[in-house]
């Protein structure tokens, strides 16, 4: 069976350790990521996934946030790879500045939206209508989507107000995909990760690194991209099949409220 999935931001971070989890478990997988082709990390991570791999590996470069890049991105992948069996809405920025919610300026608000919500609404938007558009063509393959929030979906953080608004909507667009999607047998899957070790983390590396020795997570350490991979596979190896919405937070057990 062809099982290709596609992850958005799949080259770096949490996307990575994504892609490696499933390289590992036979999926061939389609990576896509703001850098180009060429550059040098992407080759260089891009070369390690296949290298655990026993299926292709193919990177593609696309600016989630465009709708030409989004339609070019699905034709080329549907052209090398003939289907998308797994959607997987990683890719995502942090606020360009961390300002006071009464500095915030629109311009960084729009650019934020579109990269971490309305790109990955209508990247899932185009990909349901295809993988319905196979199923009703007779395709038994099974399909799902598994979105990348945050715990920022619930927790305020009046420092990058846009960034909580945006995964906040992220966590919406789970419950809407997960309802219109049902009927197609195509669930819709949500992790929230909560302090993980990337690129994204390292300009406040030492912060986290405090208050995790302070307690702020249950489970005393970072969290590392693996910890979200190995949740994905769970979910696409179709293990939780008859769960669609449901939500796991992979965050050391930081949300559980205590006295
Ligand atoms: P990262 O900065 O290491 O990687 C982000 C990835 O997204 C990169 O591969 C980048 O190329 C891609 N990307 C960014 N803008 C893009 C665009 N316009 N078009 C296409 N690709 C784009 O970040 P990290 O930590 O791996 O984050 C991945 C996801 O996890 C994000 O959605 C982030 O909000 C979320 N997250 C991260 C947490 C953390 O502590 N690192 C915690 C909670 C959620």
């Amino acid at each position: 069976m062809n099982k290709t999935a596609l992850i958005t931001g799949g080259a770096r971070g949490i996307g990575r350790g994504i892609a490696e989890c499933l390289a590992q478990e036979g999926w061939s997988l389609a990576l896509c990521g703001s850098k180009p082709t060429s550059d040098e990390n992407v080759q260089k991570s891009v070369a390690e996934i296949q290298s655990l791999a026993t299926q292709p590996v193919r990177y593609y470069s696309c600016n989630i946030s465009s709708t030409e890049a989004r339609a070019t991105l699905l034709d080329d992948v549907y052209r090398d790879f003939g289907q998308v069996s797994l959607l997987v809405n990683n890719a995502g920025v942090g606020a360009r500045v961390r300002a006071d919610l009464l500095d915030m300026s629109e311009e960084n608000y729009d650019w934020l939206m579109k990269i971490n919500l309305q790109g990955p609404f209508f990247l899932t938007q185009a990909v349901a209508r295809r993988m319905i558009a196979q199923k009703n063509a007779g395709d038994e393959a099974d399909f799902a989507v598994v979105n990348i929030s945050s715990i920022s979906s619930t927790v305020a953080s009046v420092s990058r107000g846009e960034y909580c608004l945006s995964k906040a909507g992220v966590s919406m667009a789970t419950r809407l995909w997960a309802t219109r999607l049902a009927e197609f047998d195509i669930p819709v899957y949500e992790i929230r990760p909560g302090i993980i070790k990337t690129d994204m983390t390292t300009a406040v590396a030492e912060k986290y690194d405090r208050l995790i020795a302070e307690g702020l997570t249950l489970q005393r350490r970072w969290g590392v991209p693996q910890d979200i991979g190995r949740v994905v596979a769970m979910m696409a190896r179709g293990d939780i099949r008859y769960s669609t919405g449901q939500v796991i937070n992979v965050d050391g057990g930081m949300l559980i409220e205590r006295l």
